[in-house]
């Protein structure tokens, strides 16, 4: 059984609604297991991440970048990045923001960059906007785009759950693409 754990902060629920959907993408591999953590829990104690094969970044966009409790996460982990104690595992991330673009790509790339700090192996998200297929664009899986991690828009001042069911479909769909090229790496490791 291979152990993922979703990092996330969420001010309003809307972060976690997508975090939600994207331990379910995971766990729809076999022998996968995630669990949700909140960022603001790990602070004292970040060094239980290191049980973990993979990890998933989520943070809500912001002021163009991850949130003030996502950073302080973020920066708790400096002594683990000293012994590199994250090195060679999976890393991923994904963001949401009320805006259409709301300078997500920013998030990720805080988010890309900190993983690539601890010596982790960034995971993107290769699905072709399907409304590239005729898929309506609200239903579409990735239809804002985003290949460097995974984005999802909550409209302003929306309900928690209140994403267009493309968004839903993409985080189950980026959370199962990780779930794969985990397996994938791995099966490597055993030809070797
Ligand atoms: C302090 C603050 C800054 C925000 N900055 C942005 C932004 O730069 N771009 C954007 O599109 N939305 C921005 N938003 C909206 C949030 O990204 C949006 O409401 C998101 O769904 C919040 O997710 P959460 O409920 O998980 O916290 C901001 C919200 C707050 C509270």
């Amino acid at each position: 059984m291979k152990k993922i754990a979703v990092v996330y902060h969420s001010g309003h629920g809307h972060t976690e609604t997508i975090a939600r959907h994207v331990v379910d993408g995971v766990q729809s591999v076999p022998d996968m297991a995630a669990v949700l953590l909140r960022a603001e829990n790990l602070t004292a104690n970040p060094e239980t991440l290191a049980e973990f094969d993979g990890l998933i970044w989520g943070s809500p966009t912001y002021l163009g970048g991850v949130s003030g409790v996502f950073k302080s996460f973020m920066d708790t982990t400096g002594k683990m990045w000293r012994k590199q104690q994250l090195r060679n595992k999976l890393a991923s991330g994904f963001t949401v923001s009320s805006l259409p673009a709301g300078d997500k790509q920013s998030t990720l790339l805080s988010l890309f960059v900190f993983s690539m700090q601890h010596g982790m192996i960034w995971v993107g998200n290769p699905v072709l906007p399907e409304q590239h297929n005729g898929v309506p664009y609200e239903q579409a899986a990735n239809r804002l785009g985003s290949w460097s991690g995974l984005m999802a828009q909550a409209g302003h001042a929306a309900l928690a759950d209140a994403f267009a069911p493309g968004d839903i479909k993409a985080a189950k769909m980026y959370g199962r693409n990780f779930s794969l090229t985990l397996n994938r790496l791995h099966a490597e490791e055993t030809i070797s």
